[in-house]
């Protein structure tokens, strides 16, 4: 693997992708994970253990909710990201355990801080549709470098995509990179095969064009 993904989620578009009833999802991006980009499930000896990150919890619990199963208990959702992704990127010396991984990615969470850059641009959920290129522009704008945005498409009775996921790219020295470059979409199916198909089945990178940037869910309580 070349490249470290930095995944964020949008909770009401994790839940309509879940179809589930996940009442109340957070209304700001949350951490999807940090992934390595052609890897997965490296060291499947090398077992999440809760104990490790443990200080780490209230901070995990804000930012990194396992959104579309809300039990008090979000370290399936950890255990899941570590064997798959962890134990991969782990090979680097900055994220060679559970706890600097985990640290690590609170820290570029923190660092990157999407949802304050988005509110900056002016890009917030609504109902008036937005243009891929519009939000891979501005955003490229603040962080140097293209993201790759991923959306659900649309279902039967809707228009457009509905934006699902943002990732921000790095080098193994945690550079900010592209996560785009020129000849991507010939290299698509390669790329697919990597996804996240166990939490993302329904994502794909987003199609030029308008797309859907959906309100939170209004509380019922
Ligand atoms: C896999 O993880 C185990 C447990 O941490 C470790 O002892 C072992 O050296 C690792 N194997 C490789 C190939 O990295
Ligand atoms: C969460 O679940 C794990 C097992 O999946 C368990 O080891 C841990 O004690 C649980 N934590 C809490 C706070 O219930
Ligand atoms: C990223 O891509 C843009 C074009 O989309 C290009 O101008 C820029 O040089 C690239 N940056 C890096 C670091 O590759």
């Amino acid at each position: 693997w070349k490249k470290l993904i930095m995944v964020h989620h949008w909770p009401p578009t994790v839940c309509k992708e879940a179809e589930n009833d996940c009442s109340n999802p957070p209304d700001y991006w949350t951490i999807h994970g940090l992934w390595a980009d052609k890897a997965e499930d490296c060291n499947r000896s090398w077992h999440f253990n809760l104990e490790e990150i443990k200080d780490l919890l209230p901070e995990m619990k804000m930012y990194w909710p396992d959104v579309i199963h809300r039990s008090p208990n979000c370290s399936h959702f950890w255990k899941h990201e570590w064997e798959k992704h962890g134990t991969c990127v782990a090979q680097l010396a900055t994220l060679s355990s559970e706890k600097k991984y985990f640290s690590k990615i609170l820290d570029l969470y923190k660092q990157l801080d999407l949802n304050s850059v988005l509110q900056k641009l002016g890009i917030k959920p609504s109902l008036n549709y937005y243009q891929i290129a519009d939000i891979k522009d501005a955003l490229a704008s603040i962080y140097g470098v293209m993201p790759k945005v991923q959306c659900l498409p649309p279902e039967k009775n809707e228009d457009v995509q509905t934006i699902g996921q943002i990732e921000l790219c790095f080098t193994k020295d945690l550079v900010l990179e592209n996560c785009t470059h020129p000849g991507f979409p010939a290299s698509l199916k390669q790329k697919a095969r990597w996804a996240d198909e166990a939490d993302s089945a329904g994502l794909e990178v987003c199609a030029d064009g308008p797309a859907f940037y959906p309100p939170p869910p209004r509380e019922t309580r």
